[in-house]
């Protein structure tokens, strides 16, 4: 009954110019060991659920690439999207063709590039997540411990009310969050959502990063197909009735056609403000598997080996001098000397060269469509 959405078909612009829209992050060996991100994601959900199962969704532009890096998975289970409209549409489309197949299916729904470090306690959390949404009307979304104030996140605001039967303390032991409170769960790890806030700005986040209660949005949501069908009807109606209207055509050889011609009059919304932030039975599991959304050039600096100075270097040919707390990424092997910068971003791919500030780096999407509207 298990099934599993990869969504696939975002375009990764804050990791430009390695990131482009020809070949987005998700299909590029970022940490170099060989897989892709899509690659890693696949291995991992499919310790959980059979190939058959797994379904990636992603921009019809993309399908060569996807049936090349995942040669594992039916033809069938590459849902195709015309056009971008995030991950409202997305879920919604692969939710509607779920239900041709099997109607009392549960789904996990994963973003497609994410690293995570720890897969035997990746794998323990989802089935217990799994185990909790198939006996319950909810949505749940795996959390992880907040600790930067990070605007490019759905924050999540754990309840606090004391009715659950055990507590979690978010926050382990001797680290600087001792503070915290302590958000009671209602079975194992799920803890009640209070409210859940996308993408807040900078002061917000501080406010919610010094209230403790908070965790990160994942990303990954575990939900049965009904609960999800419901979110759609009640909060999203206009995009439930679009993608119900092709309930007859799902799994024929005419989903594509009416796939094609409806989903670009389809509103463009992601799932977090168009479900996460309305619905009221919202349930969040804490868990730690070393997880990062590797969504920033900041964010691989974080996950790579440093030098002493704190340097992560990719290039043969990269002289520092001086030089502290920088990603430098020369694929092309030209040779560079860098001196005296501290905290910078050094790039060059795709015939761009990018420097910048590494806490400037939400910016990199405004300096990409800058490029991009040059050419
Ligand atoms: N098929 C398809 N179609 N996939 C898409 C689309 C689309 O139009 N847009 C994005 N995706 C895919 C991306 O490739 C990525 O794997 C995933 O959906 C999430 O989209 P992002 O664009 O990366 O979202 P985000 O990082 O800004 O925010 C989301 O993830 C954060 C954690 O990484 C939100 O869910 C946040 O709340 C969350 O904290
Ligand atoms: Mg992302």
């Amino acid at each position: 009954n298990n099934y599993i959405v990869i969504m696939a078909g975002g375009v990764g612009s804050r990791f430009w110019p390695m990131s482009t829209e020809e070949k987005p992050k998700q299909f590029l060996d970022v940490l170099g060991i060989g897989k892709t991100l899509l690659q890693q994601t696949v291995a991992r959900f499919n310790t959980i659920a059979p190939a058959e199962n797994i379904l990636i969704v992603t921009s019809e532009k993309y399908k060569q690439l996807v049936t090349e890096q995942c040669p594992e998975l039916l033809e069938s289970n590459i849902l195709l999207e015309p056009c971008m409209r995030n991950t409202a549409p997305c879920i919604a489309y692969a939710a509607y063709k779920i239900k041709g197949l099997n109607p009392d299916a549960n789904i996990v729904v994963a973003p497609s590039d994410h690293l995570i470090t720890n897969e035997g306690e990746f794998i323990r959390i989802v089935e217990e997540g799994l185990d909790f949404t198939a006996n319950n009307d909810t949505l749940l979304t795996l959390g992880i411990q907040a600790h930067r104030p990070e605007t490019g996140y759905g924050y999540i605001q754990a309840s606090s009310d004391v009715d659950g039967s055990k507590n979690v303390q978010i926050g382990s032991e001797g680290d600087s969050y001792e503070t915290m409170p302590t958000v009671p769960s209602v079975s194992g790890g799920v803890c009640k959502v209070v409210a859940f806030k996308e993408k807040p700005n900078l002061e917000t986040a501080k406010n919610y990063l010094a209230a403790g209660n908070y965790f990160w949005n994942s990303g990954i949501f575990l939900w049965s197909l009904k609960s999800i069908l419901n979110a759609f009807e009640s909060y999203v109606p206009e995009v439930a009735d679009l993608f119900q209207k092709g309930e007859a055509v799902y799994n024929t050889n005419k989903e594509q056609a009416f796939i094609n011609e409806m989903f670009p009059t389809c509103i463009n919304i992601s799932i977090d403000y168009a479900v996460m932030e309305k619905a009221d039975n919202i349930y969040v599991q804490p868990a730690d598997f070393g997880w990062s959304d590797l969504g920033t050039w900041g964010s691989l600096w974080e996950k790579r080996e440093r030098s002493e100075q704190g340097n992560t270097v990719v290039g043969e040919e990269v002289h520092l001098f001086e030089a502290s707390n920088c990603i430098v990424n020369m694929p092309t092997n030209k040779k560079v000397v860098i001196q005296g910068l501290d905290d910078f971003i050094v790039v060059e791919d795709n015939d761009v060269l990018l420097i910048c500030k590494k806490e400037e780096e939400q910016r990199i999407k405004e300096f990409r469509a800058s490029v991009m509207n040059k050419k």
